[in-house]
């Protein structure tokens, strides 16, 4: 696929109907031959579209004109540059929280909490954010996290989390404020109110900074599995993660993640991962599969937005 190609599909597939600004200027670099120069310099995993637009974002620069975008990038291509080769797409979105509650609150309680590609580790708090399902508030303060439930009732407890650690090939630290700077950049420009509730959910971490690993989800996670507490059930995490893992590494991690005491929770597209027979989504839009040990339960929009439980 050329780098126009990729800008295309990014339009098409990721920004259309979600983020209209995302959608001109993609499509806008798929046919400027200049900057899709400029990209072919940087290996092929630096090109992407979220990487390129978040940078630009993150270097003050506008994205909301496309010949705006144009002339920042390329008077300002050496910042550029460097922050793409630098920097990487992990968005950290503490929203999915509100989709997984059910599952981890229907868990032995207390847990011992591991995120692999934790980012930030927004997700490892799954126990001090709000909820609010419908009428159904769960929790006090901020961020609170709204979910649409079907098929299941919403949870009428949040779990325990006793233990809580991530891995990640490139922890960020939530009280950097470069790095939340860059968690900023990387949520689209419509997106004000994902904006909010990053701030809201960086400052509940802030307040009790969760312990991140840097390391792989396969050759790291067994020591770091071992360190979790007697006592508690170990769940091991991840959400929109796999999708960065090369077909290897993921058929490697779940062998290894079944190997593991206790549950394994994940949420990741659905041809990350393979499940027989998923029912359709029960809409057009791109959804997550959210699993137990495996075995598929729901589907979940990207962002923890809602969940829809099989039948
Ligand atoms: C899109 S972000 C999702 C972050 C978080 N799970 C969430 O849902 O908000 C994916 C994260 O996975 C991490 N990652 C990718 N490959 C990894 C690997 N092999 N081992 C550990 N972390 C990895 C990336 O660095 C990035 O922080």
């Amino acid at each position: 696929m050329t780098t126009a190609d990729r800008y295309v599909e990014f339009a098409t597939r990721e920004a259309h109907g979600v983020s209209p600004a995302y959608e001109r200027l993609a499509h806008a670099v798929a046919r400027d031959d200049e900057l899709l120069a400029l990209l072919d310099t940087l290996p092929p995993a630096k090109r992407q579209p979220q990487l390129l637009l978040g940078v630009v974002r993150w270097l003050g620069g506008p994205v909301d004109d496309p010949a705006a975008f144009r002339a920042h990038t390329v008077a300002h291509w050496p910042a550029v540059r460097a922050a793409m080769l630098t920097r990487a797409v992990q968005t950290n979105e503490a929203g999915r929280c509100a989709a997984l509650l059910p599952v981890l609150a229907a868990l032995p309680q207390p847990l011992a909490l591991l995120e692999v590609g934790a980012s930030a580790g927004l997700c490892l708090f799954p126990d001090r954010y709000a909820y609010r399902y419908g009428d159904h508030l769960l929790g006090a303060g901020e961020p609170v996290l709204d979910c649409t439930l079907t098929g299941i009732g919403p949870p009428t407890t949040r779990p325990e989390v006793v233990w809580r650690a991530g891995l990640d090939l490139n922890p960020l630290d939530v009280t950097d404020p470069a790095d939340v700077a860059w968690l900023d950049a990387l949520i689209w420009p419509e997106h004000t109110h994902r904006r909010a509730r990053l701030r809201a959910a960086a400052a509940v971490a802030a307040a009790d900074p969760p312990e991140l690993v840097r390391g792989d989800l396969v050759d790291d996670l067994p020591a770091l599995a071992a360190r979790a507490p007697a006592g508690a059930t170990l769940v091991v995490l991840h959400t929109s993660v796999l999708y960065q893992v090369p077909p290897a590494s993921r058929a490697a991690f779940v062998a290894l993640v079944r190997a593991l005491p206790g549950h394994w929770v994940s949420a990741e597209a659905a041809d990350v991962l393979a499940h027989p027979a998923l029912p359709s989504p029960p809409d057009g839009s791109l959804h997550n599969v959210l699993a137990l040990d495996g075995t598929p339960l729901a589907w979940m929009r990207s962002h923890g937005q809602s969940a829809h439980w099989f039948g």
